[in-house]
């Protein structure tokens, strides 16, 4: 078993060879990312057709978030020695179906909560009408950049990637996830099928990022590839359960969206179901199994052994 604690603290880059602590990874990983958006941004969303439109899709992807779906696909194409420059349009993809997403789950009709990432809930900020559409057309701007000509990417690599990212985003993933996280809404219901449901409606895109972080390596093997799936699929429904915790222990400050809001809309959580102690045990535990399945890689998954870290310990 691999321990937190013989990991090495401070990591390498291979390219530059120069000490790279975590947070500061974390950190460039978000600048890069936020550059990259707003290029496309800007290449892509031209604020005169609808400019109420735009002016939605760009505040609910551009202000806030962790980022931590883009740092998987930087942490990933770095395990494998795909180089940063083919990694910014998946980055931005799967940052651009989460955002949408997020805009989807905070209506009315979903989750009801007025706050996100700090600031007012796209629907709230505009309206319903709006939100909907802003999320719709961030579903097609993510597909639209990953099937955009590129210069680094093949074709087949885009394909790859573009199956994975819809596949994981629709009725056999996130969509799936958020449709059965409603009906189960004031229902009494088992850990196996909460664990299911954590598993789509989060980590289908998180196991999503990942792949597409891998594909972008051109000599990506099926035992890699079946590696970093173990892994992904411990820390997405980590990710859940510590979600779950926070909607408990935290402040909407803190969360930059309303704690409380599960049980004020009756979800039943991991918290409900195990206990907070326990809740938080079992995100730990899958963390520790999601690096221990990263056994094959070397140093250069050091980034994702912390990102696996990081979504058990995160406050936020
Ligand atoms: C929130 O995701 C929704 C879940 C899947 C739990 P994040 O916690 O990653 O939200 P942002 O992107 O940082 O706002
Ligand atoms: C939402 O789960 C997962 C998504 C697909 C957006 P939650 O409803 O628990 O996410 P938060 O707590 O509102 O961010
Ligand atoms: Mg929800
Ligand atoms: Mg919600
Ligand atoms: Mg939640």
């Amino acid at each position: 078993m691999t321990t937190i604690s013989t990991m090495t603290m401070t990591m390498t880059s291979t390219t530059t060879k120069a000490p790279l602590d975590f947070p500061t990874y974390l950190a460039t990983c978000h600048t890069r990312v936020q550059q990259a958006l707003t290029t496309f941004f800007n290449q892509h969303v031209a604020k005169g057709t609808a400019p109420r439109l735009a002016d939605a899709m760009r505040y609910a992807t551009l202000s806030g978030g962790k980022r931590l779906r883009p740092a998987l696909v930087y942490a990933t194409g770095h395990a494998c020695g795909a180089p940063a420059a083919v990694l910014d349009t998946p980055a931005c993809a799967v940052e651009l179906i989460h955002s949408y997403s997020l805009i989807h789950d905070d209506l009315p009709a979903m989750d009801n909560d007025d706050l996100r990432r700090g600031q007012a809930s796209c629907h709230r900020a505009f309206d319903e009408a709006t939100a909907i559409l802003a999320g719709d057309a961030l579903q097609s701007f993510a597909f639209e950049i990953l099937t955009a000509p590129h210069t680094q990417l093949t074709p087949a690599q885009q394909l790859a990637m573009t199956h994975t990212l819809a596949k994981a985003s629709g009725a056999q993933g996130m969509v799936a996830g958020q449709a059965n996280d409603l009906a189960a809404t004031t229902q009494k219901i088992e850990l196996n099928t909460l664990e299911h449901i954590h598993q789509q409606k989060t980590g289908a895109l998180i196991a999503a990022s990942v792949r597409c972080g891998a594909l972008a390596c051109a000599t990506i093997t099926e035992a890699q590839l079946t590696q970093l799936e173990q892994y992904a699929q411990a820390i997405g429904l980590a990710f859940q359960i510590q979600d779950d915790v926070l909607d408990v222990v935290s402040n909407s400050a803190t969360l930059g969206k309303p704690q409380g809001s599960d049980a004020e809309q009756h979800k039943t959580t991991y918290v409900d179901l195990l206990g907070l102690a326990a809740a938080q045990h079992q995100a730990q535990q899958l963390c520790q199994q999601a690096i221990d399945a990263l056994s094959g890689f070397d140093e250069r998954a050091d980034r994702l052994r912390h990102l696996a870290q990081l979504v058990s310990t995160r406050e936020k």
